[in-house]
């Protein structure tokens, strides 16, 4: 299914994913070129999300690497189910069977535990592979990686060569902790995930709580984009104004508030610092000028 930039926008909006056109550009380039896709940026943005939109979208399988801090190539491909192996070892003391057989019995499909790369590439109909927070893991790690990513093909010692028959969809996000190598910005698009505008927040909100007041989804998306041009300890991410806007809407309002704000200002801000900066007279003079500008 090859989709133009516009479709490929529409059918994540379908989705439940607002992109904006440089996403949408990344997306469709990914396509066109068979490459993978990193996307970079802040927590909270919706990176993650991307790469969940488009198996929606495909109607495909996600298959996710979580990366963390010692993360090695055994967690990330495959490892040999040990027990039962042990377990196989065990019916077949006394049997007379030669060591050889045993072997190569305990060393087959039956006792091999797949972990997400092997799987992304030994799946008939291509998933989205979703490596996530790939600045987390090492750069070992990340060498190996690139290799995966170069030719979509393993060797298991034991079994041989894995080679995708279809190559999956990859989409890599990082938080930006660590630099990543160059060669792997290389293999991959790239593209830089932003906070999205007021006019986008607002549509992501109706998106993803279809319940709450259209005008009301305005005025958190512009105050949200308000409170985000304070000199924060952290900037409130997606995440936090979709948490904010449920809980406004578990409360019942119809508008924004300073009282309001102010009350329900730690769903949006994590920092006592945050708090204190946005709440009283800077959150009163927000909603004043909402109120002016008719939102
Ligand atoms: N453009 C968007 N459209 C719809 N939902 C979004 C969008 N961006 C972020 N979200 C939502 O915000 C939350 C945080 O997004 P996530 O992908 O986890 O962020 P990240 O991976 O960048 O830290 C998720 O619940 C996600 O569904
Ligand atoms: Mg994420």
């Amino acid at each position: 299914m090859t989709l133009d930039r516009d479709a490929i926008a529409d059918r994540l909006a379908a989705a439940g994913y607002i992109a904006d056109r440089d996403l949408a550009t990344a997306l469709w380039l990914m396509e066109m070129l068979g490459r993978p896709l990193l996307l970079e940026g802040e927590a909270g943005v919706g990176k993650t999300e991307v790469a969940k939109a488009l198996a929606r979208v495909h109607e495909a399988e996600l298959i996710r690497l979580q990366c963390y801090e010692g993360l090695d190539q055994n967690a990330a491909l495959y490892e040999w189910n040990y027990q039962r192996q042990l377990l196989a070892i065990k019916a077949r003391e006394g049997t007379g069977e030669n060591a050889d057989d045993i072997e190569e019995h305990i060393f087959s499909e039956k006792y091999l535990l797949e972990r997400p790369l092997l799987a992304a590439i030994r799946r008939p109909t291509p998933p989205v592979l979703l490596i996530d927070e790939v600045d987390r893991a090492d750069e070992e790690f990340e060498a190996f990686l690139l290799e995966l990513l170069s030719d979509f093909q393993v060797s298991i010692p034991e079994l041989g060569t894995v080679k995708a028959t279809a190559v999956p969809r990859v989409v890599l996000t990082s938080n930006g902790t660590r630099e990543l190598s160059d060669a792997l910005r290389r293999r991959c698009l790239y593209t830089y995930v932003d906070f999205p505008d007021e006019a986008r927040e607002a549509r992501i909100i109706l998106a993803r709580i279809p319940r709450i007041d259209t005008a009301l989804a305005a005025q958190i998306a512009r105050m949200v984009a308000a409170i985000r041009r304070e000199d924060l300890a952290k900037a409130p991410g997606v995440a936090e104004t979709l948490d904010w806007a449920a809980a406004l809407l578990a409360l019942g309002a119809r508008e924004l508030a300073p009282d309001l704000v102010d009350e329900t200002l730690g769903v949006l801000l994590k920092y006592e610092e945050d708090v204190r900066r946005v709440r009283g007279a800077t959150a009163a003079a927000y909603v004043d000028d909402l109120v002016a500008a008719g939102t």
